[in-house]
């Protein structure tokens, strides 16, 4: 399977479906469930107060290699751009290697809090002994997690406030678990209530929360790429100029949180995109995202991009929790076509092309803005859709659009003007 799809932007919607489906050796009626993909009894079931399916585009990037294997990016996302770049910077480091990437266990962290308890110190210890016994029980509350290689793997006990306080000792339990191709909130969350009472008769504490934690900082991704300074040049911009450049915006945003926010927000555009395509809890993956960019005290960029000879070296890090069974999954068909279309067959996979799209995002905005700006891109798409709001025909778009641009006027009544005059021209 190659992810490179040459001039699938110029194709009709039909025309994809067919390129795409060949591509990823499905069949076109397959590809019918990206519009949208749920029921409206699977709707329904979803959430409460159903009154209808909300819709969003659906789109490949293409151009990924990722640890040595193509992969085609199921996106979805409002925001115009954003898979073109991805697009353009997969194809930027493709040659040299395309996304490497290493892809952590699956470990989520399980809290449970305790209150009330009189001597931290002494049940700090007794939960230290406690532990092996602890374990073995959350174990047996797992067999089937443990079978496939996973299940609880360690207890472990933080004091987090003496007596006296409104909570009186407050300790936190946490149980790590391997949730292996499960995002693993439902199971953390059930196993954390079911352990709770023997955890605070141990401490002889009082049971508060239990709940996963989303700082899931050691279920992380890590990503690299290299983009020579041959695809990074252009014939306004040489390469070498275009590397300086990125440099200098990563270095920007390790020196400043109020560019770190905007050039991270970068970065989730490709992760979040990639995660709503294929029906993951997107607010989980940026609560931890942002969370593991502040671990310092400082708020920092996720991703970094380094100068190395005649290219550019980039590295992304950031917590992934993703899975590909149970949540939204059991219900919507278009969440896992999207996992079919990339040929994803493990969670940690689907982490990986996730992570890559971040990246590719990333480099793409930091080459837009370090060189022309972001604006050129997108008011080029921006043109096409005012002309398609404007009631150009599809055969006209491009060139309505291309004028519009050109005379630095997007707006729909330029559109229509335009349009006149292109009929006016061709009528006899
Ligand atoms: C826009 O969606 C994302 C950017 O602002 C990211 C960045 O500034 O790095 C272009």
């Amino acid at each position: 399977m190659s992810s490179r799809l040459p001039g699938l932007y110029t194709l009709t919607v039909a025309e994809r479906r067919r390129q795409v489906a060949a591509a990823a050796g499905l069949e076109v009626a397959d590809l019918a469930d990206l519009d949208g993909g749920l029921g409206d009894d699977d709707a329904a079931g979803m959430i409460e107060n159903v009154l209808g399916r909300h819709a969003l585009p659906f789109a490949v990037a293409t151009n990924f290699t990722i640890d040595g294997v193509d992969a085609l990016v199921p996106m979805v996302i409002e925001e115009p751009s954003v898979v073109a770049a991805a697009s353009n910077a997969a194809r930027m480091v493709r040659d040299a290697g395309g996304f490497t990437t290493e892809v952590a266990p699956a470990i989520v962290t399980g809290q449970i809090q305790l209150t009330q308890i009189a001597d931290v110190d002494v049940a700090a210890a007794a939960l230290a002994d406690a532990a092996p016994m602890l374990l073995a029980r959350a174990r047996a509350l797992s067999p089937r997690l443990c079978a496939r290689g996973g299940g609880p793997l360690a207890v472990t006990a933080r004091v987090l406030a003496r007596p006296p306080g409104p909570d009186g000792g407050v300790i936190v339990v946490h149980l790590d678990v391997d949730c292996r191709d499960a995002m693993g909130a439902n199971l953390v969350n059930t196993l954390c209530e079911r352990l709770a009472e023997a955890v605070a008769h141990v401490a002889s504490g009082r049971v508060g929360l239990r709940i996963l934690s989303n700082l899931s900082d050691r279920r992380t991704v890590r990503v690299t790429c290299r983009a020579p300074d041959a695809a990074l040049g252009d014939s306004r911009c040489p390469g070498p100029a275009v590397r300086a450049a990125i440099a200098a915006a990563s270095r920007f945003a390790e020196l400043d949180p109020y560019r770190a926010v905007t050039h991270n927000k970068g970065v989730m555009n490709g992760v979040d995109a990639v995660l709503v395509a294929t029906g993951q809890d997107w607010r989980a993956v940026e609560a931890g995202a942002h969370a593991f960019a502040a671990r310092s005290g400082a708020y920092r960029p996720l991703a970094v991009w380094r100068e190395d000879g005649d290219g550019l070296v980039g590295e992304l890090v950031l917590p992934l929790a993703v899975g590909i069974v149970g949540g939204a999954l059991h219900a919507h068909r278009g969440a896992r076509l999207a996992l079919r279309l990339a040929g994803v067959a493990t969670a940690s996979r689907l982490a990986a092309i996730a992570a890559a799209a971040g990246l590719a995002c990333n480099l793409a905005a930091l080459r837009a803005l370090a060189t022309d700006g972001i604006q050129r891109g997108h008011m080029a798409l921006h043109a096409r859709a005012v002309a398609r709001a404007a009631g150009a025909p599809a055969d006209l778009i491009d060139e309505v659009a291309d004028a519009l641009a050109a005379a630095g006027d997007v707006r729909v009544e330029a559109a229509r003007v335009i349009l006149q005059e292109l009929s006016a021209k061709d009528s006899p």
